[in-house]
């Protein structure tokens, strides 16, 4: 073990990876300015093949921090098991460095640019002693889509260029796109582990107890140090697409948000797309991927976590999944509980953090029955007396989302897809009811600004252990949130009539046994079928004090096993719950101070006043 991951000699000297791909001058400039600090051993233009991607993979298998799977059961896939501390997104140490502390707001930590930059620069002196600087040009959405958006990144981590080959598009045709445009996100990354002398051991999975996630939004910069894991060291992911892609969003007048993109298409052969934000681990990739159990309607995949919209010239809001993969959470997903991503993972897949079966596949927890034995993600002896999970509960597949067997056939549509209904949605085991329809724009707005997910089923009931995460972008908002629910005002005055509905909705409401009331999955479909005809004009509502909710038989039950009281449960409204919660969201609100756009606070004033 311990050689540290090199492209190897003969592909650097084959295609000349070693010499500029692109005559743009801020792009040379930049790589210079990270040459000069890292003061790598070698620089490798990368230029996106299907051969560098292999020889990505060779690379991390002879260094160690791979491993080939059975190619019988998982053909041309690794597994990769990381260092113990460095599993997940690091929320803590990720900060927003705008000029002004007051623009990074009260959800994000802010530091001075400069200071964070002169903080950065020496633990980026010479921190990529003795590896390659790999130079990745990429695009987030179909290359020269108007939705579209470019970065170059510098990072020393092969793993991280891996998984970027298969998240985004990579390559030579990004120089192309870009010319000589300054308008690309810059992004550095390292993982902080120099080798000053050749004689110095390098470690399977090379990273540093410091950490910093770091985001410079005026500049539009990405300064990534310490960590390899996905959302810290993947930037074209969330440090670009959603952080630093926001606050272009803003500046330029459109919108980038941590939602799933599906097309739904009914029995007649109409379609409609639907954008959808749930906080991470409330199931966005099985719903993009659901299999309706409604019969004749067909639900397609175009995305699993960012969307992207910009007005198309007919006035609506036109969407692109800016990503080209699924970076997955592995535990969990199964056939029932995710038939398509199954499937999706049939080859060429990078697996982080699961266990790995005696005949060379992968598990995870709830995948299958559990085997008799296997090799738990930090390589050790597991069965299922260990009284440990096998994987990780971050444990991760990076898919190519054009092996998903329901990818929409305009996934790449450079021009994106019309949305018709964006989705809010939390696990809230009280209070929300299944699905309500926002009365417009505004009061949309307002229900993505409040909504929350109960952390654990214990918290079932307690609503005070909501943690509030608006429109999910709570880890993500590159600004200020206030001034982020200003912006989705904004954007709905000058959409008008034109714009999406919007629709909040729980899957996961309880019975007073702690029972789920609604069975989730597949059988979404009919809410979804709701949702659709809503948007049509077929499927009739209520009005309520919280919105418009189903009309009695609007909702299609047919064939369903469900309690007639659960029924009437999920669809109404509990007007004690949504009283409860009125304090809660004021506090909420209080955060936000004197950013709190004054259509939001009349919103809470007119709920308080509908419920009496
Ligand atoms: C993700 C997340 O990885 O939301 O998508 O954390
Ligand atoms: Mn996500």
């Amino acid at each position: 073990m311990s050689v540290q991951p090199k492209i190897t000699p003969e592909a650097a000297a084959t295609s000349r990876h070693d010499t500029p791909k692109t005559t743009n001058k801020k792009v040379l400039e930049f790589v210079e300015e990270a040459k000069a600090l890292f003061k790598p051993e070698a620089v490798y233009w990368c230029d996106g093949s299907h051969t560098e991607y292999q020889h990505l993979l060779k690379t991390l298998v002879d260094a160690g921090t791979a491993m080939w799977l059975n190619p019988e059961k998982r053909p041309n896939s690794i597994l990769v098991r990381s260092d113990p501390a460095d599993v997940a997104r690091v929320e803590d140490q990720t900060y927003i460095c705008s000029k002004s502390k007051d623009d990074a707001g009260p959800t994000n930590n802010w530091f001075d640019p400069d200071e964070m930059k002169t903080t950065l620069r020496k633990l980026y002196d010479g921190a990529m002693a003795g590896r390659t600087m790999y130079v990745l040009p990429y695009s987030m959405g179909p290359i020269g889509s108007p939705i579209a958006g470019i970065g170059v990144m510098v990072t020393d981590s092969a793993y991280a260029v891996a998984n970027m080959h298969i998240m985004t598009r990579v390559g030579d045709a990004v120089w192309k796109a870009l010319g000589n445009s300054e308008d690309f996100v810059r992004g550095m990354h390292t993982v902080g582990y120099p080798l000053p002398t050749p004689t110095t051991a390098d470690v399977p999975w090379p990273c540093n107890k410091t950490k910093y996630i770091s985001h410079f939004p005026e500049t539009r910069e990405i300064w990534s140090y310490g960590s390899g894991y996905g959302g810290n060291a993947l930037l074209g992911k969330k440090c670009h697409a959603l952080r630093i892609a926001s606050v272009k969003a803003r500046d330029e007048g459109w919108m980038a948000e941590h939602m799933l993109i599906l097309k739904l298409t009914n029995p007649q052969g109409k379609s409609k797309y639907m954008a959808a934000a749930f906080p991470s681990a409330c199931g966005k990739t099985n719903l993009a991927m659901l299999v309706p159990t409604v019969p004749g309607w067909k639900a397609e995949t175009i995305g699993d976590d960012i969307c992207w919209m910009k007005f198309g010239a007919d006035g609506r809001l036109y969407a692109i999944n800016p990503e080209t993969g699924f970076f997955g959470v592995a535990p969990g997903t199964s056939t029932e509980s995710n038939f398509n991503a199954m499937e999706t993972l049939y080859a060429n897949c990078i697996y982080s953090n699961v266990a790995l079966t005696d005949d060379g596949d992968v598990w995870w927890e709830q995948m299958s029955t559990p085997p008799e034995h296997t090799t738990d993600w930090m390589r050790r002896s597991w069965t299922p007396k260990s009284g440990r999970p096998a994987a990780h509960p971050n444990a991760r597949f990076t898919a190519p989302a054009k092996q998903c067997p329901v990818i929409a056939p305009e996934w790449e549509d450079p021009k994106g897809v019309p949305i018709d209904a964006i989705l809010f949605g939390g696990r809230r085991a009280t209070v929300v009811p299944l699905v309500v329809e926002a009365l417009n724009w505004q009061h949309g707005t307002f229900l993505g600004s409040i909504m929350a997910s109960e952390k654990t089923a214990a918290a079932a009931g307690k609503i005070g252990d909501l943690r509030r995460d608006p429109m999910a972008m709570l880890p993500f908002c590159g600004y200020h949130m206030g001034d982020y629910f200003a912006h989705w005002l904004k954007m709905g005055e000058k959409g008008g009539a034109k714009m999406p509905k919007i629709f909040y909705v729980n899957w996961f409401r309880k019975n007073g046994d702690g029972k789920f009331m609604w069975p989730g999955y597949g059988e979404n479909s009919r809410v979804l079928k709701w949702i659709f005809e809503r948007c049509d004009g077929t499927a009739k509502a209520v009005d309520t004090e919280i919105g418009r909710l189903p009309a009695n038989g609007s909702l299609d039950v047919s064939g369903l096993k469900i309690a007639p009281g659960d029924l009437k449960e999920l669809t109404s409204v509990d007007k004690d719950g949504w009283k409860a919660e009125l304090p809660l969201i004021k506090e909420h609100f209080a955060t936000f101070g004197a950013k709190l756009p004054k259509a939001l606070s009349d919103e809470l004033s007119a709920l308080e006043k509908r419920l009496g």
